[in-house]
């Protein structure tokens, strides 16, 4: 089976973070989210990917290469411009085989795909969307649904009265290649604006199919907050590595961690990373690999992706740093969102 991953979008809601970083790289317990996906797919059996990429695709390219340390087949399929989540299936066309499965890049799930692909078959569709609840549909697609689960009618980002339901388009898709005669080339095509209410309008067999497990948009700083909490608290599961030195607080290895740091769980800290004497580290925070965190500094439910500092006595709360940042000492930041340009430490 192969997976066409869309990964192009500007991720506009979550700079400064993806100011020069494509969102599904974004790290999730210090990896970048798009090689927990690429891992949980290749562990249900899809070993052939496409990459659809747009904004700053060589950074992807760059960490996945053609896909050989992972032991699966990686190609891309680079925009020039933007060219929307249809058109961005409709350049891909080429790599693509008679049938696939379309993930959303930007969402954080622990789906089991054996049984949607099986209700695609059993159903006979041409196009199958997993479906999940939330309780304010407004800012997803919206579907309805007959009582075999045929999808009626669907709605991007309805104003919240005019939400036909609370199920929503989850960001999955499995797809029939022969959908893609339909899609105009050459253009912006919004799959969820134009293709889905077309192709239900025009009869195509379109299935929506409740989805279990994690599921999370992390396009906001407000969700990819909470994607941590939620990886913290072991509600989402993800192989994040690291060994239990107290309870709830992993560290990686070749860390230099000085014995009078308090940990106040959870905490997830990754490889090579120092702390000096009397910093209080925790709760809710992540440190990436190679960070290097002073004496007395204190860091509270924050998230650091690799090879930042942070300089003696400084307090950190609520803070999410992209890669490579330098804190003075003595500096005191709460909700500080920050990304530093031009530093590529995946
Ligand atoms: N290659 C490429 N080109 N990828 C794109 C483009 C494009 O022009 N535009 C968006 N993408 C990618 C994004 O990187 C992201 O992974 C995915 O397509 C969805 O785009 P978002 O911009 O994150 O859309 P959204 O979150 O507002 O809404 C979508 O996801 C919801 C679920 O979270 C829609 O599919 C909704 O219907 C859905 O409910
Ligand atoms: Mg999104």
């Amino acid at each position: 089976m192969q997976a066409l991953l869309l990964a192009g979008g500007l991720g506009t809601r979550l700079r400064p973070l993806t100011e020069d970083w494509p969102k599904p790289m974004a790290h999730v317990g210090n990896r970048p989210w798009l090689e927990h996906l690429i891992l949980m797919l290749k562990n249900q059996g899809i070993d052939d990917f496409v990459l659809a990429v747009k904004h700053f695709p060589e950074k992807i390219q760059h960490h996945f290469g053609k896909g050989d340390k992972w032991r699966v087949r990686i190609r891309y399929a680079v925009e020039r411009s933007l060219l929307g989540t249809a058109g961005a299936i409709k350049n891909a066309e080429p790599l693509l085989q008679d049938r696939f499965l379309v993930f959303n890049a930007d969402i954080i799930q622990t789906f089991r795909l054996a049984p949607f692909i099986e209700a695609h078959d059993r159903r006979g569709a041409a196009l199958s969307i997993a479906l999940t609840e939330v309780d304010d549909p407004s800012q997803y697609g919206v579907v309805e649904q007959d009582a075999d689960g045929r999808i009626l009618r669907f709605v991007e980002k309805p104003r919240p009265e005019e939400a036909p339901s609370r199920r929503i388009n989850a960001g999955i898709y499995m797809m029939e290649k022969t959908l893609l005669a339909d899609i105009p080339s050459g253009r912006e095509v919004s799959i969820e604006r134009e293709m889905f209410p077309r192709w239900i309008e025009s009869g195509v067999r379109v299935y929506g199919h409740a989805m279990d497990g994690y599921w999370m948009d992390m396009g906001t700083a407000k969700r990819y907050r909470q994607v941590h909490r939620d990886l913290l608290d072991g509600r989402l599961d993800l192989p994040v590595g690291g060994s239990e030195i107290q309870k709830g607080v992993k560290i990686g290895t070749d860390c230099d961690i000085h014995p009078g740091v308090l940990f106040v769980p959870p905490v997830l800290i990754g490889d090579r990373v120092s702390i000096g004497e009397r910093s209080v580290i925790g709760p809710y925070t992540v440190i990436g690999d190679g960070c290097r965190i002073g004496s007395g500094v204190r860091l509270s439910e924050s998230i650091l992706w690799n090879r930042c500092s942070v300089d003696n006595n400084a307090i950190l709360a609520n803070c999410i740093f992209g890669h490579g940042l330098s804190i003075g000492t003595r500096y005191a930041m709460h909700e500080a969102v920050m990304s530093r340009i031009g530093v590529n430490y995946a």
